[in-house]
């Protein structure tokens, strides 16, 4: 093999690689890996657990329910099967203040913990999570 052919088989290396590592994303956008893990139903990683304190701390079930079972504000059990993460994010953080949901993006813990906040829904909308107290997984 001269020192092209050598430079080129690299690079089409090279192009593999990035395709594979592209994977795993493509891979959870079609839903297929559950962005949390989950053990008898209240055992949880400690992502997800920190998704599940957030919600607690800044009391959401005020008006989407104890149970995300929606009040005044609309279930996030059925929210969560059709919303996209992105679309989940931008109401979170944004808000629809003129529907009454409001912005969080004031809040550090929610901006630092928007990934897991969808987990722990994702999770409860899944059915895989129980509503209520979580703890972490091993722990
Ligand atoms: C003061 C009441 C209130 C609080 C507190 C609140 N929400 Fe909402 N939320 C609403 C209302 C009302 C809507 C419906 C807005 C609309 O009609 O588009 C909504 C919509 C949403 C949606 C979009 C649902 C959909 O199907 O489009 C998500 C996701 C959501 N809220 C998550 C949260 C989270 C997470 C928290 C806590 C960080 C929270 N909400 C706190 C009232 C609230």
């Amino acid at each position: 093999m001269n020192r092209i052919t050598k430079i080129a088989a690299g690079s089409a290396v090279c192009a593999f690689m990035v395709a594979l590592s592209g994977l795993p994303s493509a891979v959870a956008a079609a839903g297929d890996t559950p962005p949390y893990k989950v053990a008898e139903g209240n055992k949880v990683d400690a992502q997800t657990l920190s998704g599940w304190k957030t919600w607690r701390a800044m009391a959401c079930e005020r008006c989407h329910g104890a149970a995300q079972e929606g009040m005044v504000g609309p279930s996030l059990v059925n929210s969560l099967k059709v919303l996209s993460k992105d679309e989940f994010k931008a109401t979170v953080l944004k808000g629809r203040i003129e529907k009454g949901m409001p912005n969080f993006d004031t809040s550090k813990m929610v901006s630092e913990n928007i990934d897991n906040l969808y987990a722990y829904l994702k999770g409860r909308s899944d059915g895989a999570i129980q509503p209520g107290r979580l703890q972490e997984i091993g722990k």
